[in-house]
């Protein structure tokens, strides 16, 4: 790394490596804009024309990747400005007629968080589909469900998959309400007093498709980044259940569990270890949630003491962002494809189930229904699994002896109880028995296809 002994004032001040992203709404802004001075008497017809001519030639520019980039010219509201004025001459320069970098920052900042957001939930939704799908394909398998990663109560793993299901549910949702606050127009606002020039703004938000019309109040409008925040807000909870289902392959996939195999494409062997194969992509998802976590942290601290209206330093706001929408956006393809790809050892998950004592709460409850206040049926239970462990017993060795010494109440039909019992007797709303884990596929399908 070479040093200058002032530093860099221009390089330290550009954007255009990043902020080049935004070219497309950029263009798609200018051009809104030469319409609305068009509209308002301040370009003529013929020049709107030409203007607009010259940014679609703009656009074609970059969509073929020929577009000129200059980075001495800081950022890319002033490449596409100065490349206009190249191609019409100096009537490129009456496009920024009342308009301020200012406002057209913030214009195709959220031009892109709007485009972020239906690629999300479009992802969200993929993710969504390769956990339905999965669930469907075992609502007959037993595996014990945890607390305290301790074994707990049986449950039906398609009923686990779905519970991963509703956490990207209520992402999809959080994301769809973040978008409201997005789809305001801030063009207009000027540099933070409001442009001088009688420009139809709800016009103008109409054609750029802002459902929430035009920003109400121009220093709020330049100076505004909570979009931001709640995007990465919302990015920043969706890793974290990414990361809690990345979580459990990881532990699953270990040998100590044995209850999943990744396929091939999303694992890898390591260069020593022969017998290995590593849950790499799940360990990079949960990897990379740290970083998403850190760019709302950045975000939230780089705005806290600003004052009103827009200040440099929201130039920060944008590295952050675009890593954030390509970080989730990838563990979200990637997450969709392990998910499909994994491939359950039911065999496994059906002997963790049954050879622990996962029946110790259904006896507990069988007590309780002959009678028996919960609190003491639940003590009985624990003398009958601290007497099996202590003989190096699990429930399935006892006999209905066994049982009738720690409470009269049991009888031989408590020899019957078995995890499929169990589970079958968890039929309430939101329960684990098979109808209604099959209704829960059925109503996760149905929901998918409505959107
Ligand atoms: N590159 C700037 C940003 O991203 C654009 C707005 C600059 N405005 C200004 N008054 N310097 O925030």
């Amino acid at each position: 790394m070479t040093s200058t002994p002032n530093g860099d004032p221009a390089s330290y001040f550009a954007s255009l490596a990043f902020d080049r992203r935004l070219a497309e709404y950029d263009v798609r802004g200018s051009v809104a804009w030469a319409r609305a001075l068009g509209a308002a008497g301040v370009l003529s017809t013929d020049e709107v024309e030409q203007v607009t001519k010259g940014l679609a030639q703009i656009s074609g520019e970059l969509e073929e990747g020929r577009f000129p980039f200059r980075p001495e010219l800081e950022d890319i509201h002033f490449n596409v400005e100065s490349r206009l004025t190249e191609l019409i001459g100096p009537l490129g320069g009456k496009l920024h007629t009342g308009r301020s970098r200012n406002d057209q920052v913030a214009l195709d900042v959220r031009l892109f968080v709007k485009d972020a957001i239906d690629g999300v939930i479009e992802g969200l939704a993929a993710y969504r589909r390769a956990l339905v799908d999965q669930a469907a394909g075992h609502i007959g398998t037993l595996m014990p469900g945890y607390t305290h990663l301790q074994r707990a109560q049986p449950i039906l793993l398609a009923h686990h998959l779905l519970a991963h299901e509703e956490a990207a549910v209520r992402d999809a949702a959080r994301f769809r309400d973040a978008l409201v606050r997005v789809d305001v127009m801030p063009l207009g606002s000027a540099a933070l007093a409001g442009t001088a020039y009688p420009i139809d703004r709800e016009a103008l938000a109409r054609d750029l498709g802002f459902a929430e019309g035009p920003s109400r109040n121009s220093i709020d409008a330049v100076s505004d980044r909570d979009f931001i925040v709640e995007f990465e807000a919302a990015a920043a909870l969706a890793m974290v259940h990414l990361s809690r289902l990345a979580e459990e392959v990881v532990v699953w996939s270990s040998e100590e569990f044995g209850f999943v195999e990744v396929s091939t494409d999303y694992a890898s062997g390591s260069s020593i270890m022969p017998q290995k194969r590593n849950p790499d992509a799940a360990e990079l998802v949960r990897g990379k949630t740290g970083r998403v976590h850190g760019h709302l942290v950045a975000m939230l601290t780089t705005l806290k003491a600003l004052p009103l209206a827009y200040n440099r330093d929201l130039q920060e706001d944008k590295e952050g962002l675009f890593d954030t929408v390509d970080t989730l956006h990838l563990s979200l393809g990637v997450t969709a494809g392990m998910v499909r790809g994994l491939t359950f050892r039911v065999g496994r998950m059906l002997d963790a189930s049954t050879d622990g004592f996962l029946l110790a709460t259904e006896l507990a409850d069988y007590l309780a229904k002959k009678g028996a206040p919960f609190r003491e049926a639940h003590g009985a239970v624990r003398k009958l699994v601290d007497d099996a462990i202590s003989a190096e017993r699990t429930l399935s060795d006892l006999t209905i002896d066994d049982y009738q010494r720690v409470s009269p109440l049991f009888e031989p039909d408590v020899l019957e109880i078995t995890v499929e019992s169990a589970v079958e007797a968890r039929g309430v709303p939101g329960g684990t028995s098979r109808n209604r884990v099959r209704g829960a596929v059925e109503e996760a399908r149905t929901r998918l296809n409505l959107e």
